[in-house]
């Protein structure tokens, strides 16, 4: 529950005064409501890659950066990365509520109904290079499924609709990653089974093959799990914030995510768990010189950034890296593998949390600085990384997707400018046409 607005702020426009309604969470997280900024003062804000703007009101996620808090509807993250399976999280952040056994149950026997895709859609694959990146697959993929689903693209999609939707959307992700892996490797693509749940299922599709059954490693389902749990919401970061945005415009679900999957592909967001593993296969190569890497991070004249490191909104570490780096470490010692990366990634956190420059600006390993340890552990390919992500995203998406369709404060995302360029000038003539 949002408090109505109990204070107002004071703002001093021209010589006018204007009172702004505060708006506080049920955290007591403080805004300054100024929806009506621009009618009454003609005044807009400039807020640089929004920092301070909230854009919407939510009760799926809170996070507080400064302490490093991550809860979803509630509950710590820690908790649920330790208890909650990727599925039972997923109904969490979508439905509001964990599930009882009878919908966790129904919930899981949908996902098996709907993990195949269109015998047609499996001969788009044929038609993508073997370099294709699966990030760019992965959302032309999601954006196409709609077209199988013509009855569902419509503006006001009911409640039936957008669950169903959303069953399609999470079964049908990790079998396009995983057919879009099998296609980079040149191989005849593995279909899923019904016996096998959700990551046993991802895993079968990723490394069986048509006359050999994979082995599910069980240390590696509970690894993965883990690793989807604590991707899948992050409240207003950039692809959720994107996946709002294009569906404010009443577009439905299956592009809005695709939308997402883009924004999530870039280096600064959810490709840095490609770019970290890239980035420490560099400096291994070059005889691990750490401080080498770290010295260019902090040139100012050099745009290079240490991946894996550094966060909008966590000043402290971030809650979801504890975990991760802790259970990369276990799985590695379960499975008994020696990855000379995760020496080198200590090593290089080691370095980067005793320099000034880094402790001067907060900045600490996120999500992404050893998820690929984890992810190479199980055999999963560099370049798919971000995809994973992807995986463990989509119910945030989702749920984000949901509560902006329903809420009656919804609309349409359209922010304004500071035009800085030419005055008014004529057109003139360059015979060109
Ligand atoms: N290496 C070196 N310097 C950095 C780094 C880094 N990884 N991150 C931030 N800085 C510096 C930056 O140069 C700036 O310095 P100065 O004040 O001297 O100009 C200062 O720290 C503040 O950085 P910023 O770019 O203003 O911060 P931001 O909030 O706009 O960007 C970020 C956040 C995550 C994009 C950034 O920290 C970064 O590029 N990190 C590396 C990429 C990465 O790991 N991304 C994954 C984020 S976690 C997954 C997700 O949720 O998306």
């Amino acid at each position: 529950m949002v408090d109505t607005p109990a204070e107002n702020v004071k703002l001093i426009v021209d010589g006018k005064t204007f009172e702004l309604p505060v708006i506080t969470g049920t955290e007591k997280e403080k805004a300054i409501d100024i929806s009506n900024l621009r009618k009454d003062t003609g005044y807009i804000t400039l807020d640089n890659g929004y920092a301070n703007t909230g854009s919407c009101k939510s009760a799926i996620t809170f996070l507080d950066g400064e302490v490093g808090i991550l809860r979803y509807r509630g509950i710590p993250i820690e908790q649920i990365a330790e208890n909650s399976t990727f599925l039972e999280t997923s109904y969490l952040l979508i439905y509001g509520d964990l599930p009882t056994k009878t919908q966790l149950t129904n919930f899981s026997k949908s996902f098996t109904k709907h993990a195949a895709i269109h015998k047609d859609m499996e001969k788009f694959f044929e038609g993508y290079p073997a370099t294709g990146h699966p990030m760019g697959i992965l959302s032309a993929m999601v954006v196409s499924l709609g077209a199988y689903y013509p009855e569902l693209i419509k503006p006001e999609p009911s409640k039936e609709e957008i669950d169903l939707i959303a069953v399609e959307l999470l079964a049908k992700v990790r079998t396009i990653c995983a057919h879009s892996y099998k296609k980079s490797i040149g191989k005849p693509l593995v279909g899923p089974r019904d016996d096998l749940q959700y990551i046993p299922n991802f895993l079968h599709m990723m490394f069986s093959t048509k006359t050999k059954d994979y082995k599910i490693v069980p240390e590696m389902v509970d690894a993965l799990q883990t690793v989807l749990i604590l991707h899948a919401d992050h409240e207003q970061n950039c692809s959720t914030s994107t996946v709002r945005m294009v569906g404010s415009s009443w577009a439905n679900l299956f592009a809005s995510v695709s939308a997402g999957i883009c924004a999530l592909w870039g280096p600064l967001h959810g490709g840095a768990n490609q770019e970290v593993i890239e980035m420490l296969e560099v400096i291994q190569k070059d005889g691990g010189n750490i401080q080498k890497y770290i010295n260019k991070a902090k040139d100012s004249n050099d745009n290079y950034r240490l991946m894996g490191f550094g966060h909008r909104v966590y000043k402290n570490y971030d809650p979801r890296a504890k975990i991760i780096k802790k259970r990369a470490h276990d799985l590695l010692k379960k499975l008994g593998i020696k990855d000379p990366l995760l020496d080198l990634a200590v090593t290089l956190e080691d370095a980067v949390l005793k320099d000034d420059y880094f402790q001067q600006r907060k900045l600490y390993p996120n999500v992404d600085f050893y998820s690929g340890i984890i992810y190479r552990a199980i055999g999963i390919p560099t370049k798919m990384f971000p995809a994973m992500f992807a995986i463990g995203r989509m119910p945030g998406w989702i749920a984000n997707w949901k509560e902006m369709k329903e809420s009656s404060e919804t609309r349409i995302g359209r922010p304004r400018q500071i035009y800085t360029g030419r005055l008014t000038r004529d057109y003139v003539p360059m015979n060109n046409r």
